[in-house]
């Protein structure tokens, strides 16, 4: 009799999983004290004066704004969350210029109250139903490895950009197989990465280091918050908390970097 072995690599994403991952993220209460209730669902990026999950997390979205050169024309934020990076680009764009999507549909209520006046879509960031050549810049801030695929969306953001245009990402390299990230999203190193975007299309193709500044610091900041904070506010602290981000997701991030690349034209 054969033997069917399971090939992981074949299975299906699971959407599923990463909308119940998300549910869950976005009612923790120990995850909502962390970032202040300011809605943010990302590493931040710290250094040592960073005191706050949401000043890190600012930072990661000012950081990514200043890579796109100027803070001219319409600015597409893709997978924006509960709209807390949406919030903070309207720093830096009027808000009229200012488009946002996400998958899901709870989290984008919530951005549509934190963001006033940017225009919220539901939409996959994989397929797009934006014009060609209708944004100055695309962003997206750490969500790049949970879409299925990396690839396609990267094909989307040349797409729907003006030529000119600019992308600029934070994005994790994760392990092959991590849960929520697609088996297709393996990409081996930095050089892979900027490899694939200027197979895509994208010239310009810079891509920094920012694992320490990212997984780093919030793992760094988070282990100490939840250590620091556990007792004074009856948390069941937290063998999960510690163990999740200490092991789980410490095994699953490989990398971390920031990356921006331009259409050509
Ligand atoms: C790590 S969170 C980042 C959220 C936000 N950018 C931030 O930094 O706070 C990842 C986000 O990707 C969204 N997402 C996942 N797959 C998506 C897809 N195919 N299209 C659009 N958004 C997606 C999730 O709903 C979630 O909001």
């Amino acid at each position: 009799m054969a033997t069917t072995i399971l090939d992981a690599s074949k299975r299906p994403f699971d959407s599923w999983a990463l909308d119940v991952f998300y549910r869950g993220f976005f009612k923790d209460p120990i995850l909502k004290a962390f970032y202040g209730d300011s809605g943010y669902a990302n590493l931040g990026y710290w250094d040592a004066s960073t005191r706050t999950a949401t000043e890190a997390c600012d930072r990661l979205v000012d950081r990514l704004a200043g890579l796109l050169g100027d803070a001219e024309g319409r600015v597409l934020d893709v997978a924006c969350g509960e709209g807390a990076t949406t919030r903070r680009l309207t720093e830096h764009f009027t808000p009229d210029d200012v488009s946002a999507i996400n998958i899901s549909v709870p989290q984008l209520a919530a951005a549509r109250t934190r963001a006033p006046g940017v225009s919220f879509y539901r939409m996959d960031a994989s397929a797009m139903e934006f014009p060609d050549n209708y944004f100055d810049h695309v962003i997206c801030v750490e969500a790049a490895f949970h879409f299925y695929t990396r690839r396609r969306f990267l094909e989307e953001a040349l797409r729907v950009l003006r030529p000119g245009g600019t992308l600029a990402v934070s994005d994790l390299l994760m392990m092959r197989g991590a849960p929520t990230v697609p088996w297709a999203n393996y990409v081996a190193n930095r050089t892979a990465y900027a490899r694939q975007l200027a197979e895509v299309g994208f010239e310009e193709v810079q891509v920094e280091p920012a694992l320490d500044q990212t997984w780093g610091g919030f793992r760094r900041h988070f282990t100490d918050f939840i250590t620091a904070h556990a007792s004074e506010n009856g948390w069941v602290v937290s063998s999960r908390d510690l163990f999740f981000t200490n092991v789980t997701l410490a095994a699953m991030v490989r990398d971390g970097l920031l990356a921006v690349a331009r259409k050509p034209g």
